[in-house]
């Protein structure tokens, strides 16, 4: 696997080729195994819009009876915020190694985190209406776009009523599509040169990228939503997301 390039260095495609075919025979599973034995890929620190939606949505009075399920946990550095805020934590992810890593995390901390090796739009393994939280942050766009509405309409079916879902997720504003080729609804292929600003675990990777009206459109009759913008500008590049906290209405 390559590294990552310097900002503003170039790497011609020619130059790409057989690393991309390389890249693009890895199902998106072995690319998240790689990922994660990688120490980039663990952050160690709760996103600040994370820290935010849980100050002020969730309960933490009532903590020790609030369950969260941190969906596509990575390293889980967000299950372990929720843990260290007394929540009742569940978490799970695609990969094995990543599920392994906050494994270890808690026993080196100390703490309880319920992990399950899952894709996130298979949630079979939860009971309807059990959970009082979801957290969804920088997954969704690793999906097929049928794959999201699966999860969405899982989760869906796993948060009780009035139960909150933060979910963060690129949009059509972010840097990376724009080189990239369009595949299909909100579907784009991750080429090299979309690559030169993408973090290499994305190279050769089918991605989504919403627009305000997709979300609208996903989250309609099962969610009130409000959907903010997070934008990071880097001098040549912008990384762009929606932060969608939703909360589940009975239909
Ligand atoms: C950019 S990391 C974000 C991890 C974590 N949410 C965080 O904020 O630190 C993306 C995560 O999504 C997971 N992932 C990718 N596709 C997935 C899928 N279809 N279902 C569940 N998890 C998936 C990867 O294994 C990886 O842990």
């Amino acid at each position: 696997m390559t590294g990552p390039l310097p900002r503003g260095s170039v790497r011609r495609q020619d130059q790409m080729g057989e690393t991309m075919q390389n890249v693009e025979r890895r199902s998106m599973r072995e690319r998240w195994e790689e990922a994660h034995a990688d120490a980039r890929f663990r952050p160690a620190y709760p996103h600040e819009q994370v820290v935010r939606w849980t100050f002020r949505t969730l309960d933490r009075r009532a903590a020790s009876t609030t369950k969260v399920l941190d969906l596509g946990c990575g390293a889980g550095r967000h299950a372990v915020f929720f843990a260290h805020q007394g929540f009742d934590v569940h978490a799970c992810d695609i990969s094995a190694t990543g599920i392994a890593y906050l494994q270890s995390l808690t026993e080196r901390l100390g703490i309880t985190i319920q992990t399950h090796q899952t894709p996130g739009h298979d949630l079979s393994h939860y009971g309807d209406k059990s959970f009082d939280a979801v957290l969804c942050f920088g997954v969704m766009y690793y999906m097929s776009i049928d794959q999201a509405g699966q999860m969405i309409r899982e989760v869906y079916r796993i948060l009780k009523t009035g139960g909150k879902f933060l979910c963060v997720t690129r949009n059509d504003g972010d840097g990376r599509r724009q080189h990239a080729i369009f595949l299909g609804r909100c579907t784009w292929h991750i080429t090299a040169l979309a690559a030169e600003v993408a973090s290499h675990v994305e190279t050769g990777m089918d991605m989504l990228f919403f627009s305000k009206s997709d979300i609208e459109e996903i989250f309609r009759g099962r969610f009130d939503v409000c959907i903010d913008r997070m934008t990071y500008l880097h001098h040549d590049f912008a990384d762009d997301d929606w932060v969608i906290s939703a909360t589940k209405i009975e239909v």
